[in-house]
């Protein structure tokens, strides 16, 4: 069998990350989270103060930074220079400045870059805003993951709970909600999705449903 890119877009809190790594499970193939790589950028930037609207600064700041994504039991490891920062790119101080760092093209371009690099032998599932469209224009399989705005929150509700963190539905929503926009109005590959993507509404399927159209996807093309 051939080993593809499969390249899954979408929205904050589709699902993405869940499902692309029950994907690469099931295939023995490499899991890449992008947003993780704009999220350790943001982590670093906050811890040193550097100005978010600066683009020239974060630019540079990227051009110190080494990010390795560690397969690891639990999914994945996430490496900046050589800190594990797994659980701290998912503070809500991260996420509610990340949209803001990721909007700038001089980090954009070195992000892309790194990753096709990791691509570029073939068998990944990556998943972000812009790869169908932007980063492997070239994929075999293009998922657009979506699902109601209501539906996410809940979904990072239950997650979050789960972990003893307790933040309100209305928050969370509004939350989700701005992202969303300032990831599809920004300037530099805005999240879309892709003319050849494949759309899975997400709402209401369950995490296995969508692993397994997805995978009958992937048989299609390789
Ligand atoms: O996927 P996740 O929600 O962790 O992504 C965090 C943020 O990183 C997104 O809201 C977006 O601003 C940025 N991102 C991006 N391009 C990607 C992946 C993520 O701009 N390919």
């Amino acid at each position: 069998n051939k080993r593809i890119q499969i390249a899954i877009d979408g929205p904050a809190a589709a699902g993405k990350s869940t499902v692309a790594k029950k994907v690469a499970d099931v295939l023995s193939y490499i899991y890449i989270d992008t947003g993780a790589m704009y999220r350790a950028l943001t982590y670093k930037a906050l811890k040193k103060d550097i100005d978010l609207h600066d683009g020239a600064a974060l630019g540079m700041l990227l051009d110190e930074t080494t990010i390795k994504l560690v397969p690891s039991e639990n999914g994945q490891k996430v490496l900046v220079n050589g800190e594990d920062v797994t659980e701290e790119i998912r503070y809500q101080n991260v996420t509610n400045h990340v949209s803001l760092v990721s909007q700038h093209g001089e980090v954009r371009e070195e992000m892309v870059k790194r990753q096709r690099e990791m691509a570029t032998e073939g068998g990944v599932v990556m998943d972000g805003r812009d790869i169908g469209t932007h980063v492997l224009p070239n994929a075999e399989v293009k998922i657009f993951l979506k699902a109601s705005v209501e539906e996410r929150a809940l979904r990072r509700y239950k997650e979050q709970k789960q972990k003893g963190i307790e933040t309100p539905l209305d928050q969370l929503k509004e939350e989700i909600a701005t992202r969303d926009k300032l990831d599809s109005e920004r300037e530099i590959s805005p999240l879309i999705k892709a003319e050849d993507a494949f759309e899975i509404d997400t709402t209401s399927m369950s995490i296995e449903d969508v692993v397994n159209l997805i995978l009958k996807k992937v048989k299609e093309r390789s």
